[in-house]
């Protein structure tokens, strides 16, 4: 594998390969890595012929400084687990090589309503860091194929409008979400959490899962109570849990025809945890 950290080298590379016909797949990552990562790099090289990923903990997509300082940080690790992995680039810029001396009053997007809603409600400013970031990004690798987790899945539809907005020729596969074996859905920020909290925190997919079994059959807004009811006395405090039109996050009362998807962040312990699954 062959680590870049400035995109001038990388660019000159990547234009060689694909001087070379070569396809290229791009997982973009915050690091600490974990196999819900990986499953992205393995099915990008089912779609390319050459799988890069980036690991950048991108600061302007938090609006929460602790969490920011917070975020794990595992470089020995997560090169162990690509070496492991069909990644043969890996991009590890600072933050200066994406941003250049500061990052003040960069661009912004007009993501539309769906940027407003849910995460966007929760943490404000998250999804123009997002954009910022991966606007960088897209342009400088120029990828064929684009891989990302449901897990994240409001990011995937503002992923979607951004490539749109800039004409990116890029084809957007989005991946299942990995779990551990209790449901928990893989997180980085995972790693945080205690050893009660872990215990508990498969409370959210538990509480996913019984919306899911149980939507045909009673109103979603009795549904979504008895799961936020479910959720407190577990000890999360929930910022939201919603069934919603998977196509604009909408939020729907009654089942409708296009597909509905049931999303919920929760805090457990001080740790922020998302989750989603499709009804
Ligand atoms: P990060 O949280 O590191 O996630 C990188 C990618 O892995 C995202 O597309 C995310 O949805 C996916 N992912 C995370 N957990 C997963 C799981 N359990 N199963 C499947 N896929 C999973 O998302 C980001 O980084 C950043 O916002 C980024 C897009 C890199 C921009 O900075």
């Amino acid at each position: 594998m062959l680590i870049f950290k400035d995109k001038t080298t990388l660019a000159a590379y990547l234009k060689s390969l694909r001087r070379q016909g070569k396809k290229i797949g791009f997982v973009p990552t915050m690091g600490a890595l974990h196999e819900g990562h990986l499953s992205l790099m393995k099915e990008a090289s089912t779609h390319a012929d050459v799988v890069i990923c980036s690991i950048f903990v991108n600061p302007t997509q938090f609006n929460d400084r602790k969490d920011f300082e917070k975020y794990p940080i595992r470089r020995e690790d997560d090169i162990k687990k690509l070496l492991g992995s069909p990644t043969e680039l890996l991009f590890l810029p600072s933050v200066e090589e994406i941003y250049g001396p500061n990052t003040v009053n960069l661009e912004t997007y007009d993501f539309g309503k769906i940027e407003k809603m849910l995460e966007g409600v929760h943490r404000p400013g998250h999804f123009q860091g997002v954009g910022q970031v991966m606007r960088r990004l897209l342009e400088l690798i120029q990828p064929e194929v684009l891989l990302m987790g449901q897990k994240d899945y409001q990011q995937v539809l503002i992923i979607n409008t951004l490539i749109n907005i800039l004409k990116i020729n890029a084809q957007l596969i989005i991946c299942p979400i990995v779990r551990e074996p209790d449901g928990l859905a893989m997180s980085s920020r995972n790693l945080r959490l205690t050893e009660e909290a872990r215990r508990k925190a498969s409370g959210i997919y538990q509480t996913l899962v019984y919306i899911k079994d149980n939507y045909r059959r009673s109103p979603f807004d009795k549904l979504v109570k008895k799961g936020i009811n479910f959720l407190e006395k577990q000890g999360f405090q929930v910022e939201y849990l919603t069934i919603a039109n998977s196509r604009d996050l909408q939020v729907v009362n009654k089942p409708v025809s296009s597909p509905m998807i049931c999303l919920a962040a929760a805090w457990l312990d001080g740790i922020r945890l998302i989750d989603n699954v499709f009804l």
